[in-house]
């Protein structure tokens, strides 16, 4: 190891500290800077909801909202999120109430195991606040990060057109 590369180790700290909002709650963290935010939220804050697929970006089983907007949380460091506000599939009903995607999923029987419900539901959260999808097409196509090995695709379809309230 070169001195300039040993030099470089030696500054980056074992534990970075972080404050986020979690579902509406603040919550603190002392992470190795390697953590995912996956793991920060399932490992550390207890969250399992969110579900590990791929772990390499591939599969949306991992889909949160950080600052409203969706992410793979594998992909992305926790520290990278200091500040943030992060939503997960625990934090979406209110006052005792499913949200209304989470209501359309039930309805239309859209998943079969449940391992990518939540990253699917999610990911759903995110693209009705995106508002770039006005039919069954575009829902597809917004929806293409989040894989679903059971097949479930017509029914989450059919569950995010309810959401939304189209025909
Ligand atoms: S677990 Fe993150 S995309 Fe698959
Ligand atoms: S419901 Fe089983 S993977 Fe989607």
């Amino acid at each position: 190891m070169s001195q300039d590369t040993a030099d470089v180790t030696h500054q980056i700290p074992d534990r970075i500290p972080i404050s986020l909002i979690v579902n509406g709650n603040r919550r603190t963290l002392d992470l190795v800077p390697w953590t995912s935010l996956l793991d920060a939220l399932r490992d550390h804050l207890a969250l399992t909801g969110t579900k590990k697929g791929c772990d390499h970006g591939q599969c949306g089983a991992c889909t949160v909202l950080v600052d409203g907007r969706r992410v793979n949380s594998c992909l992305m460091l926790a520290v990278m999120t200091d500040g943030a506000e992060i939503t997960t599939v625990e934090g979406l009903a209110s006052d005792g109430a499913l949200h209304p995607l989470q209501q359309a999923f039930i309805d239309h029987d859209a998943f079969q195991c449940g391992y990518c419900t939540p990253g699917q539901i999610c990911s759903a959260a995110g693209l009705l606040a995106e508002g770039h999808a006005g039919d069954a097409d575009e829902i597809r196509e917004l929806m293409s990060g989040n894989l679903c090995r059971c097949g479930a695709y017509p029914n989450i379809v059919a569950a995010i057109q309810q959401a939304m309230g189209l025909p």
